[in-house]
This record gives C-alpha cells, structure tokens and sequence, in this order.
C-alpha cells in the first residue's frame, strides 16, 4: 500500500489530473474513504457544524481537532491527512507553532489555516520547519462575521485580484497546497493556472486541481442544508455508502463533478 504524499499531488497536477479530498472525523468513515480511493482526507473544523451542531466553526478547539484526528488516523493507512489550526489556533507565532506541533504529532501530515497575506510569515515560518501548510481562500468560515455572512467571495474586479494576489503571495512564503472555497469558477481557473501548488475547490468549479466537500453534505445528512455547490451522491446510490464514496472520488478524477450546476460565475 503505497503512501500518498505531498509529491504524489504535486505529480497529480502536472499531469493535469484531478484528486478527491473529503473531510471525516473518525475512523470507520476514514477507512472507508480510504476503500474509495480518495487521496486526503481533511479534519476540518465543520465538525463543529456536522458533528457538534454548531452554528460555525469558531467554536472548535484544539482539543476538538486533536480528538477526531486520532479517531482518523487509526482508521487510514495510506491516505494524506490534513488537519485545520482551528479558530485562533494561530493568533501569535508562539501559538502557532506550539498547536501546529500539536497536530503533526496526533498524525496530521499538514495542517491548513484560513487568511490572506498577512499569513505569509506564519506559512514561512511552519514550512522552514518542515510543516507543510495547506491555505485557505475565499470564504473563510473562522471570519464569517466580519465577512457578513457565508457568501461567494471574489466577485468584483478589486476582489478578485486581492485573491489572486493573495494565492500567489502564500505559494510565495512556501505553502504547499490552497483550498478555495465560494468563489466564481472563473477566477479558480486562473489562480489554478498561475500557481504551481495544487488548488482545492469547494464551490469553486471544475478547474480546479482537486475537490473538496464535506462528508455530511455529500451524503444528504442534513436535508435543510443544499447550497449550490453540494451533490448528494449517496442518493445516487440508492443508499450505498462506499459507492456513494466512490462515486464521488470517480466524479472527481473524471471531471465529471462538479458542473456548473454547483459553480458560481
Ligand atoms: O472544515 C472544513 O471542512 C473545510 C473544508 C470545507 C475546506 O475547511
Ligand atoms: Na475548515
């Protein structure tokens, strides 16, 4: 069982060929993602949404991520791990790494924080000591206050070139993947094109170079909670959970999922 690692990605996007992310929270869940084929799996913080009942993430703790990373862990082998610094996880630098030490000992291969330039010393200073950093753009969950609410982000000209300018000032300081989630398809395609680190996207279109969803969405458990960008792909396996799984990793590969019915333009 071969290890996927932060190489096999990078070989991944020069090839041009998409990988499924997914987000879980313990181990039976990991295993099964892991049978589904699907590269990463992401502990985010939505387990304050999906697993608590949250009404957003900043509730959620260190110890919270701590506890169902190792729940994952003991459910995955080979598959790459990426763990969120959870809401202020990262205030000061002395924070940051203190958690993010934390984190890579309870068995995540990279942690991802969410935030603009303003991180670039923070990413610089986890990757020089070998702590590869996820970014985050776009909707930011940790800031929905200040951003009034979860919207699509990016959409006028001045917005989209922050972002732009954002994404390549963090590949810049030595990040090594970005998510994007909420922004129009069209300016994913273009950071995606202008960056050599992978982009993951959650209603963020097709071009990016991987996907990303949350394990409840996907699977329909919440039935008052359908944004644009979710599909329900355990219904399209009449209730399946490991094809449902599967489906979505082979949507992905494919580029079959998602279309522009779950973008923004
Ligand atoms: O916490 C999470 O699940 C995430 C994804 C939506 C990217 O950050
Ligand atoms: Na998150």
């Amino acid at each position: 069982m071969k290890k996927i690692t932060l190489h096999t990605l990078q070989t991944l996007k020069q090839q041009q060929q998409p990988f499924a992310v997914l987000t879980a929270y313990d181990a039976t869940f990991a295993a099964l993602i892991e049978k589904a084929g699907i590269d990463v799996i992401l502990v985010g913080d939505s387990l304050g949404n999906v697993i608590q009942g949250q009404e957003s993430t900043v509730p959620v703790t260190m110890d919270d991520i701590c506890y169902h990373l190792q729940c994952v862990k003991r459910g995955s082998q080979k598959t790459l791990v990426i763990a969120d610094m959870p809401y202020m996880s990262y205030a000061t630098e002395e924070q940051t790494y203190h958690n993010a030490a934390l984190l890579m000992q309870s068995g995540a291969n990279m942690v991802k924080l969410e935030g603009g330039d303003w991180l670039k010393q923070t990413i610089k200073g986890l990757s020089e000591r070998g702590i590869p950093v996820c970014a985050h753009l776009g909707l930011t969950p940790q800031s929905v206050d200040a951003l009034g609410g979860f919207k699509v982000q990016g959409r006028t000209d001045a917005a989209a070139e922050k972002l732009i300018n954002d994404a390549k000032a963090l590949e810049q300081a030595g990040a090594s993947l970005l998510v994007m989630e909420c922004v129009p398809a069209a300016l994913a395609k273009k950071v995606t094109q202008q960056l050599s680190i992978p982009t993951i996207g959650i209603g963020a279109g097709a071009d990016c170079d991987a996907q990303v969803l949350v394990l409840h969405d996907m699977l329909g458990l919440n039935v008052d909670f359908k944004p644009k960008f979710v599909k329900n792909f355990l219904q399209e396996t009449q209730g399946d959970v490991l094809e449902a799984l599967s489906l979505y990793a082979e949507q992905v590969k494919q580029r079959k999922f998602p279309t522009a019915e779950h973008s923004f333009d």
